[in-house]
C-alpha cells in the first residue's frame, strides 16, 4: 500500500496545518471586519448544479460519479453555485445586502503543477442584493485587506480589474461579430498562456475580421483609467461603461486600496457566469498564478433559483497564497503550543502532576507531562523538545511543603513558588510568555 496521498492531494502534518491555519485566521479576521457572516454547504452536490452555468473548463475537471441511489453527483469544484442555490432558496427572508463568506475545500481534477492541486481551500466572499459599484469596490477592498493582514504590500501584489460589459462593448465596437464574442473572450483570457499565432488562426477561422483581431491583442497593453476615458469616454456605446469604472476607481481610492489596483482589459476570468466588473490578484513579480479571482455574476441566482438579484464575489485559494507567503518569508514558523511541562523527580508524584496539570488547564494554559515513568532529566528533555515555555518541577521534599520549582526553559532561570499560587495562575494562551508574576518563596 502506498504511503503517499493521491496526486494533487495534501497531507497536513502539524507544520503544514499551522501554515494553513495562519491563512485561514487572516481570512476569518478580515471577513469579520467587513461584517461578513460565515456559512457552509455540502461538499457533494448534484452534477447538474455545475453543468448548467459554470462553463466547460470546470465541468471537464469534475470529480463526478453515480451514487448508490442512481443520482449523478459531483464533489464541489467551486462554491459559487452552492452559494447561489442557498441564497436563492431563502432570498425573500434574507436581509440585503447578503454579505457571506465560507472556506470550503474544493476538488478539481487538474493537471498538478505549481499553484494548482486537485484539492484546495478557498475563501469565498460574496455579496447579494446590490447592483451598484459600491459593492464591487467593497469586495475588492476586502480581498486587498487580506493581503495587508498577511504582511503583503502593494509592491508585492496587484489587483487587475476589468469589466466584461466594457470588454464586450469594445469588441463589438472593434468589429467582432456578436456570435464570435465567446471565442474572442477565450482568446483574451488565454493571451498570456497561448501563442499569439495559434489564437489568431482560431479567431480568423471563426470569422473574426483581421482588424478586430489586431485590436483584441492591443487590449493586453496596460491602460490607465485616464487613458480609457480619453480614448472612449465620448463614445456613445462605451461612455456609460467608462463612467461606471471611473466611479469604481473613485470608491477604491476612498477605501484606501487604489495603489493596489490596475485596469487590465485582458482579465476575463475562466468561469462562464460573470457579467460585470471582474478582477484577479497577482504577485507583482509574476512568479505565481492568480491568488484570487472574482467578479459580478448578476444572472446566476436567476438561472439556478429563479431569483432576480444582483450578486458578486471572489474566491481566494490557499495554495498560491501559501507559495507567495513562503517566498516572501512572511509565513511564520509554527509557534510553540506548550505553556507548561509538569515534571516530577519521583513517579509516586504522578497524581500531584496530574492534579497540577488539570488546575493549570482549567486556568487556560496548555500543559503536557510524561505519560510513563521517566527520569527527571528525560522529562526535561521532552519539555524542551515540545517547545514548552516553562517546566514545573515537583520534588518529594518540596511538594510536601506545598512548593514547586518553575524553570523558564529559554534561559534556565528558576524560582520556587507556592503550589497554591501556581494552581490558581490565571491564564489564557500565551500569558506565561511575559513576566510570570510569581513570588519566589525561598
Ligand atoms: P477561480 O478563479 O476558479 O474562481 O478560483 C479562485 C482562486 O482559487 C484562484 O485564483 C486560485 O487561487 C484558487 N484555485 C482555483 N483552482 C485551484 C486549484 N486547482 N489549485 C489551487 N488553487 C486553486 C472561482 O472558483 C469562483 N467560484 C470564485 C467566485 C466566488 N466568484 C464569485 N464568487
Amino acid at each position: 500500500m502506498s504511503q503517499n496521498a493521491l496526486p494533487g492531494f495534501r497531507d497536513f502534518y502539524p507544520a503544514e496545518m499551522s501554515e494553513r491555519n495562519h491563512i485561514v485566521r487572516a481570512w476569518r479576521e478580515v471577513a469579520r471586519r467587513y461584517a461578513f457572516s460565515e456559512y457552509d454547504g455540502p461538499p457533494l452536490e448534484s452534477l447538474d448544479l455545475y453543468t448548467r452555468k459554470s462553463g466547460d473548463e470546470i465541468v471537464s475537471q469534475l470529480y463526478t460519479f453515480e451514487d448508490k441511489g442512481g443520482r449523478l453527483v459531483a464533489l464541489r469544484p467551486e462554491m459559487t453555485p452552492t452559494f447561489a442555490r442557498m441564497v436563492a432558496a431563502r432570498a425573500n427572508a434574507l436581509r440585503k445586502p447578503v454579505r457571506w463568506f465560507s472556506i470550503p475545500q474544493l476538488f478539481r481534477y487538474e493537471r498538478q503543477q505549481k499553484g494548482r492541486l486537485r484539492e484546495h481551500f478557498q475563501l469565498n466572499a460574496d455579496i447579494v442584493g446590490e447592483a451598484d459599484v459600491t459593492a464591487d469596490a467593497e469586495l475588492l477592498a476586502l480581498a486587498v485587506d487580506i493581503m495587508k493582514e498577511l504582511g503583503l504590500a502593494s509592491s508585492d501584489v496587484r489587483a487587475r480589474v476589468s469589466d466584461r460589459r466594457l470588454l464586450q462593448a469594445l469588441l463589438l465596437h472593434a468589429g467582432v461579430p456578436e456570435a464570435q464574442l465567446g471565442v474572442a473572450y477565450g482568446a483574451v483570457d488565454r493571451m498570456d498562456r497561448e501563442k499569439r499565432g495559434d489564437a489568431e488562426e482560431r479567431l480568423a477561422a471563426a470569422g473574426v475580421p483581421a482588424d478586430a483581431i489586431r485590436f483584441l491583442f492591443e487590449l493586453a497593453r496596460p491602460m490607465t483609467a485616464d487613458a480609457l476615458r480619453a480614448e472612449y469616454g465620448g463614445h456613445p456605446a462605451l461612455q456609460a461603461h467608462v463612467a461606471l469604472l471611473d466611479r469604481y476607481f473613485a470608491h477604491l481610492e476612498a477605501l484606501g486600496v487604489a495603489d493596489w489596483v490596475q485596469l487590465d482589459l485582458s482579465i476575463v476570468r475562466g468561469l462562464a457566469y460573470y457579467t460585470g466588473i471582474v478582477f484577479e490578484l497577482f504577485d507583482r513579480r509574476g512568479e505565481f498564478r492568480a491568488i484570487c479571482g472574482g467578479g459580478r455574476y448578476d444572472s446566476l441566482l436567476d438561472a439556478l433559483g429563479g431569483v432576480d438579484e444582483p450578486a458578486l464575489g471572489f474566491g481566494m485559494g490557499d495554495v498560491v497564497l501559501g507559495e507567495l507567503l513562503r517566498a516572501r518569508k512572511l509565513m511564520p514558523a509554527a509557534a510553540p503550543a506548550l505553556d507548561y511541562w509538569v515534571a516530577a523527580d519521583d513517579e509516586a508524584l504522578l497524581p500531584s502532576v496530574m492534579s497540577l496539570a488539570a488546575a493549570l488547564r482549567t486556568g487556560g494554559h496548555s500543559v503536557e507531562y510524561a505519560l510513563r515513568p521517566q527520569k527527571l532529566g528525560r522529562q526535561l528533555k521532552s519539555a524542551a523538545a515540545a517547545g514548552a515555555v516553562r517546566a514545573v518541577i515537583l520534588s518529594a521534599t518540596e511538594s510536601a511543603n506545598g512548593r514547586a520549582t518553575v524553570r523558564t526553559l529559554a534561559d534556565g532561570s528558576e524560582r520556587v513558588v507556592a503550589l497554591a499560587q501556581l494552581r490558581a495562575t490565571p491564564g489564557g494562551y500565551g500569558v506565561v510568555r511575559g513576566g510570570d508574576g510569581f513570588a519566589d518563596v525561598r
